[in-house]
Order: structure tokens, then sequence, then C-alpha cells
């Protein structure tokens, strides 16, 4: 793989529960060039467990997809990256070293990793000396002090191919602000490329991204919750070209779409229960949204999902 794969593209972010194939094609759809999957257990993987393997689902029309391990034993994290290659056939992996959350650190995982840069180090070491395929490494500001600096510097010099910065510290969890600098700052450090990453939605402020950090491509997330047409938004602002906001119909097509394909993903139960939430952001900006959020709570089949969309449809 050349060094561009990992320039100029608009990625969507990898959202645990949230961006799995479903989303993830109907994102390709409207503009996003890649995305990182959700964060699947390296161990839970080497012990073999179903569920994490099943998290790893791609499809075609979503390539290309980077699969994200999270973990902090070496060992185990370069046998389970070489398993998810095996699996997937990715032309790359990911390793999560952002999350915040409690279940995660308090195993030294994710955003505790960043306490820890020589452990960087070795993991990155561990996985690409495992597998074949570009190494990328996802870190935030830092943990509860900021060194992604140092951090993205053990990644690198481990064999990370690439290094996508989220620019707030753990302890922030997802409070503004967003740091640009720090971003800029691991930028101006390493030779390979960086992907920006926090609170990107729209062209606006993806032109601030790229412009406050030099940063080699953007990374969005929760601004595409609800809204996959961000890509397409950002990219037409970026290039000068005029933009159309999509219509309640083109919105509603794609609830439509996205709940069908979650259904089908993971059966109707645990399709529909996921839908909801989706469904919440859909309508989140049209009016009598309150009410009607309220009603997308509850729809608890497939056709009663279809008829709560139709139902905004004829409005
Ligand atoms: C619900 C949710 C789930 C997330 N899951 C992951 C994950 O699995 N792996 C990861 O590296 N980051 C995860 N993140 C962090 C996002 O990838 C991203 O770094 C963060 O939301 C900031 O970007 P944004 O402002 O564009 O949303 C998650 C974020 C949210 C809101």
């Amino acid at each position: 793989m050349d060094n561009t794969f990992f320039k100029g593209k608009l990625i969507l972010a990898p959202m645990a529960g949230i961006s799995n194939s479903a989303f993830r094609e109907i994102c390709r759809d409207f503009g996003a060039d890649m995305s990182v999957g959700e964060m699947v257990s390296a161990k839970a993987l080497w012990y073999g467990d179903k569920k994490s393997t099943q998290l790893l689902h791609t499809t075609e029309a979503e390539q290309p997809v980077i699969p994200q391990i999270f973990g902090s034993d070496p060992e185990i994290m370069a046998s389970s990256a070489k398993k998810v290659l095996e699996l997937t056939g990715a032309p790359a992996i990911d390793i999560n070293m952002g999350c915040p959350v409690h279940k995660v650190i308090s195993g030294g995982d994710g955003s505790a990793l960043m306490k820890n840069p020589d452990l960087i180090f070795d993991i990155v070491k561990a996985v690409t000396g495992a597998v074949d395929v570009p190494v990328t490494v996802k870190i935030r500001a830092g943990f509860e002090k900021i060194n992604a600096v140092e951090c993205a510097l053990s990644a690198e010099s481990a064999g990370a191919a690439a290094i996508t910065v989220h620019g707030r510290t753990r302890t922030q969890m997802y409070a503004p602000p967003v740091n640009l600098d720090i971003i800029a700052q691991v930028k101006e450090a390493v030779g390979i490329p960086v992907i920006g990453n926090g609170d990107v939605k729209d062209g606006k402020s993806a032109k601030e991204m790229l412009e406050k950090t030099g940063c080699d491509s953007i990374m969005v997330g929760r601004a595409a919750l609800g809204n996959p047409f961000v890509f397409e938004e950002i990219k037409a602002y970026l290039s000068g070209q005029p933009y159309e906001k999509p219509s309640l119909s083109l919105i509603m097509d794609t609830a439509r779409r996205h709940v069908h394909a979650l259904v089908s993903l993971k059966g109707e139960r645990i399709g529909i229960l996921e839908a909801r939430g989706q469904l919440a952001w859909y309508i989140r900006d049209i009016r009598g949204g309150a009410a009607l959020r309220a009603q997308a709570t509850k729809v608890s089949t497939l056709n009663e999902a279809d008829e709560f969309i139709n139902s905004i449809h004829n409005k």
C-alpha cells in the first residue's frame, strides 16, 4: 500500500454500537472514503468469543474498512491482529489507544495506554511484526496530562503507518473544547500521515481542522449520527461546490435503509432495539421532533418502524 492511502481522506470514526456494517455502508454512499470499525477486544478474540468475531463483519460495498482492536498485552494484540486479518482480509488494522470508558481503562487498555509510551512501542512493534498490512493507532491528546507527541513518536518508531489524534484528554472525555494545537504538534513531530479528529461537524469545521493542524485526513464521528450526509457536505465545502441539504424524503429513505440493514445484520429483536436510537437521530431536526423521538423509542418490530417512517414521510 502506498503512502497516499491515509492522505486526503474523509473517514468515518469508529463508534462502538454504532459504526457497524449497516451504518458504514450508508456513510460510504454519502461520501465517506473509508471507515474504522467498532473496537473489538483482542483478549475476547483470542478466547474465540463469537460476539466479538461478529463485530468484524464487513461487506464489499463499504470497503475499505479498517478493523480496530483494543488491549494491552503485546502478544495477545499481535495474535489477535493476525486473526482479525485472516477473518477480514482488511487493508490495515487500527489499535485503540483512546477509549475513555472505565471498563476499558481499568484493564489498562484504550486511553490508559497513553500513560505508558514504552508499552505503546511494545504493542505496535509486536503487531507490526505479526501482520503484513499497515498498522495504525488512534490516540487522544493524552490521558490526564497532554503527551500525544511522545505517544505518537513512540508508535511511529515502532512502525505505525498512520496516527489518528482525537484532540481531547481522557479526563475531558467528550467535553469541549477540542485541542487542535496538539494535533498540529503531532503532525509537526511525526513523518507518517496524521488524521485529525474531534468536533468536525460540517464543512467549516473540517476546513478549520485541516488549516489549523495541517493534518492529512479528517475523521468524523458524532456529526454523522442520523446525518451520514455530512460527508457530502464536507466534500462540497472543501471543493467550493454548492451543496443542497437533504430533503425530508431523502432523510427518511436513508433512515429506512438503515433500519432494514440493522435488522438484516442483527435480526429483528436486536436490530430494532438499536434502530430506535438511530431513528431518533435522523428526526432530531424536524418539526415536532421531541414527540416523534419519544415515539421512535417505542417501535418494537420492523413493521412498526416502517409505519413510523411512513407517517413522517406523509407529513
Ligand atoms: C458512542 C461512541 C462510541 C465510540 N467508540 C469508539 C471506538 O470503538 N473506538 C475508538 O477508537 N473511538 C471510539 N469513539 C470515539 C470516536 O471515534 C471519536 O474519536 C470521538 O467521538 C471524537 O470525534 P467526533 O467529535 O467527530 O465525534 C466513540 C465515540 C462515541 C461517541
